[in-house]
């Protein structure tokens, strides 16, 4: 079939991104990739501002897309569609990135494709051309906690998800608590590297109920308790963190045996567990999904972390997909429902 040319941009959350993506025969091939963080801005206040990033990617986002044409050589004139993250998400930037995607496709006369972020995510490691449909999916963020089966484009159910916080927001909070800086999860499983994992007993919320949900405030408030009790030396520290790491990477693991065990990728099928979003990238947490995808025969699949966290590529080879296949519209995608925009 035709090859189609599609540029992606990403702009729901703290990160202004454009790429530019080749879809040719179900094979991807990422032909630009920028991403351009905000962390910096947001640090001093120790989490995203919505008001400072709506002003970051109204400022960076032209910039960004004229980065990513140039790098793969294009002109507007090449490309098959535009892709844009139409939310979930922060609604200034959202509105940014809808507005660049919708002026470049109608000046060039080509189709604008609304992508929801999630599944972008939830088809970010077919970005790796290994992961064929169907296969469970862990979606583990500073803003997504969820299990979802991908059974094809447009197919998705969700399995379960957190009822309060995301588990990075946890990360995040646990960091402020302790006064670890922004980003969270990097400082926290830097010094949970050395620290006693049973030094503090803290909750494993849910685990006990039956079903796919997560709950992580309670650990958050848990961990805060705990700290206001314990004289605040560096080893306290390192044992506060791993035991907080460690409640979380629990719960995370049992959750993920049971929808392993429930998932079904049909007659012959390799059983695929992809876990994306920021926090695929902490070591121990990995180390517990590969053990628990070993134990029932599954095979894990970790996409790069520049594709795990939020990125355009992800939104290209969503759009890619939808144009291929006839699913395009112009608004926002639902996902979870079953139905199609
Ligand atoms: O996917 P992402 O970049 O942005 C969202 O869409 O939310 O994920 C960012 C989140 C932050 O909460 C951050 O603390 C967490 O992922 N994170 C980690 C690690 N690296 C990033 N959490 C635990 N361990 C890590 N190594
Ligand atoms: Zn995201």
């Amino acid at each position: 079939s035709k090859a189609l040319t599609i540029l992606g941009i990403e702009t729901s959350c703290d990160e202004t991104a454009a790429a530019v993506l080749r879809l040719q025969d179900g094979c991807a091939e990422l032909i630009s990739d920028v991403i351009r963080t905000q962390l910096e801005e947001h640090a001093p206040y120790l989490g995203v501002v919505p008001e400072i990033a709506a002003r970051a990617h109204a400022e960076l986002a032209d910039l960004t897309v004229k980065a990513a044409m140039h790098e793969a050589g294009l002109s507007y004139a090449d490309l098959d569609g535009v892709a844009a993250t139409s939310g979930p998400g922060l609604i200034g930037g959202v509105l940014v990135g809808m507005m660049t995607g919708k002026a470049i496709a109608q000046a060039a006369g080509k189709p604008f494709i609304a992508v929801n972020h999630l599944e972008g995510h939830a088809l970010s490691p077919r970005l790796g051309n290994d992961c064929p449909f169907p296969y469970l999916l862990l979606l583990v963020s500073g803003g997504h906690c969820q299990f979802l089966e991908v059974r094809g484009l447009g197919e998705y159910r969700r399995l379960g998800s957190t009822i309060d916080d995301a588990v990075g927001e946890a990360f995040d909070k646990t960091a402020k608590t302790l006064g670890l800086g922004f980003p969270g999860g990097p400082a926290v499983e830097r010094l949970a590297e050395g620290g006693n994992a049973e030094a503090f007993d803290l909750p494993r919320p849910l685990l006990n109920r039956p079903g796919l949900d997560m709950s992580f405030a309670g650990l958050k408030t848990a961990v805060a308790r705990a700290a206001e009790d314990a004289p605040q030396t560096e080893d306290r520290l390192r044992d506060l963190c791993a035991s907080f790491q460690k409640a979380v990477t629990d719960v995370l693991a049992v959750k993920a045996g049971r929808a392993l065990e429930a998932f079904e990728p049909g007659e012959g099928q390799e059983k695929r567990f992809v876990v994306a979003g920021g926090v695929a990238a902490n070591k121990a947490i990995r180390a517990a999904l590969e053990h628990v995808a070993a134990e029932v025969g599954a095979r894990l699949i970790a996409p790069p972390l520049r594709h795990c966290t939020d990125n355009a590529a992800m939104i290209a080879l969503a759009g890619a997909e939808r144009l291929a296949a006839g699913l395009v519209s112009g608004e926002a995608g639902d996902l979870g429902t079953g139905a199609r925009p």
